[in-house]
């Protein structure tokens, strides 16, 4: 079966960042190429960068963006690395960067190890070329790192009793998939917590997905970077899936609004709408923020 990306907030956010008239967009987080093919069909003369990590979403933009040829240059690159893409291409000036954080379809439905619901070696690497991987992570970690990366990455309130679990099990053999791990944190939370609103194992594997991505530092620098080429009236519009990205956001848009360098678009932020929720649940926990260069 083909796993399709269902875009997240698409109308607003290709909306917002376009509505300058631009001519150069970098998205950042170009998946299946869903936000860009939006992008592009705005105007004939927009020329659009794509980057991603994941030799996955690559491919699949790739033929999903076939019409757009020589409008269009794909990159697999980290996103905090988007200087090197851009000095590359020689170009000094954008209009607009969109980023749409998180993990698409395609790799929670594959056997990648995101997923909490499909039992799979843990691995969790968007980018598939890099060493660290969730094995290594639940394997190798002491238990003090595990303690922390829960607490800070996932928010998990019972981090101390997973992470004591988690090691007290590998000493016995490796934790090598996604099932063993859901059943040792299954083993150690109380039962309340099996029937809340969300899957008891849901944050640590939110945590593990972080720190193997070095989600939030690579946010933080990209973040930084795109202010040296958003050119004046030049769009940031960014697209987050929990409270800890949404806070790098909005408080790297309100730093550069009080220094004078952005102002921001969004007084609130945007959430879907109760039609996209219904037709896209996986939406339910996206936030959108915009701003704009001065
Ligand atoms: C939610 S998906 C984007 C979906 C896309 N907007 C679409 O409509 O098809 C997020 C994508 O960002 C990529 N990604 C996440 N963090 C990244 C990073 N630091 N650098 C490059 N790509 C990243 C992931 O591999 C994934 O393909």
């Amino acid at each position: 079966m083909k796993v399709v990306h269902k875009p997240v907030l698409l109308k607003e956010s290709v909306e917002l960042l376009t509505s300058n008239g631009g001519k150069i967009y970098v998205d950042c987080t170009l998946g299946g190429g869903g936000h860009a093919k939006e992008i592009l069909k705005r105007r004939k003369d927009i020329y659009l960068i794509g980057i991603d990590k994941d030799d996955d979403a690559i491919e699949i933009a790739k033929e999903n963006l076939k019409e757009f040829e020589g409008r269009i240059s794909i990159y697999k690159a980290d996103f905090r690395n988007l200087d090197l893409v851009l000095q590359e291409e020689g170009i000094e000036e954008v209009d607009g960067f969109l980023f749409d954080l998180g993990v698409s379809t395609f790799q929670i439905k594959g056997e990648r190890g995101f997923s909490f619901q499909i039992d799979a070696p843990l691995d969790m690497r968007m980018d598939p070329e890099q060493t660290l991987t969730a094995y290594k992570v639940v394997n190798n970690y002491p238990e003090k790192e595990l303690i922390r990366i829960l607490k800070e990455f996932g928010e998990e309130k019972f981090a101390v009793k997973i992470a004591k679990a988690i090691v007290q099990r590998r000493k016995k053999k490796p934790i090598e998939t996604t099932g063993e791990l859901v059943d040792i944190i299954l083993s150690v939370v109380p039962e309340y917590y099996k029937h809340g609103r969300i899957h008891p194992a849901t944050r640590t594997f939110q945590a593990i997905r972080i720190e193997v991505n070095k989600e939030l530092e690579s946010l933080k620098e990209a973040l930084e970077k795109t202010q040296e080429f958003l050119a004046p009236k030049g769009r940031l519009v960014v697209i987050s899936f929990h409270s800890l990205e949404d806070r790098i956001v909005k408080n790297f848009m309100k730093e550069r609004e009080n220094q004078g360098i952005l102002r921001i678009l969004t007084k609130k932020p945007i959430t879907p709408s109760l039609e996209e929720l219904k037709e896209n649940p996986a939406s339910r926990s996206a936030k959108l923020r915009a701003a704009e260069k001065l």
